[in-house]
């Protein structure tokens, strides 16, 4: 009786609903809104889970992998671009903006963005909940090891860990 109960008040509650609205309305504006402007190169793999904005200005090339829950955000005014056979492992979350915080007397929410595109070449590899700054640029073969911040130039077939990544060694020729 209790349990009827329970499922009863959480179906009448309006928060429930909202919940669903806004669950409907993420999933409309991220997976398919914005999925709808990518630019794709070819096929792409894309999880159901992954999330985009302004997908006008991202570009996916052939067979890239975009894993479980990854994010790839591009700016109003700035681009991503990834190229052929790029794997993104989960939680990946690629952004080509930044909020201005020059001002110390108006919130950093009202400050509006710094933007840099990002480049990731062909046949990279992301590791797992790995985050790619604005501005960064991913040479072709490179390998990011899993957790890692990149910021600015990864070189092409390099492997770079860490945060911030930091070359470690190159791949075997
Ligand atoms: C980078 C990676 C591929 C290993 O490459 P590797 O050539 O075998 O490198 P090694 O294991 O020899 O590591 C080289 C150095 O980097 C360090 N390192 C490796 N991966 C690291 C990581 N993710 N973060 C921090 N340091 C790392 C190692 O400890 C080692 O340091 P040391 O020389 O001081 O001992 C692997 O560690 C990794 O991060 N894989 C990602 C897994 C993943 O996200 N899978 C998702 C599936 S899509």
């Amino acid at each position: 009786m209790q349990r009827t109960l329970r499922i009863l008040k959480f179906i009448l509650l309006p928060s429930t609903w909202v919940h669903f609205v806004r669950l409907f309305d993420s999933a409309i504006h991220n997976q398919l809104l914005a999925r709808r402007l990518i630019t794709f190169e070819g096929d792409a793999t894309i999880d159901s889970s992954a999330s985009f904005r302004n997908g006008a200005r991202i570009t996916l090339g052939n067979r890239v992998f975009v894993n479980f829950m990854c994010s790839i955000w591009a700016g109003p005014a700035s681009r991503i671009k990834i190229g052929a056979d790029t794997i993104l492992g989960p939680y990946v979350h690629i952004n080509s903006t930044n909020h201005s915080f020059a001002r110390r007397d108006v919130p950093i929410l009202a400050q509006g963005y710094v933007q840099e595109d990002i480049e990731i070449g062909s046949n990279v590899w992301i590791g797992a909940h790995s985050v790619v700054l604005a501005g960064s640029r991913i040479g072709d073969g490179a390998v990011i090891g899993a957790n890692s911040v990149v910021r600015g130039v990864i070189p092409a077939y390099s492997i770079a860990v860490g945060s911030p990544a930091r070359v470690v060694k190159e791949r075997p020729a």
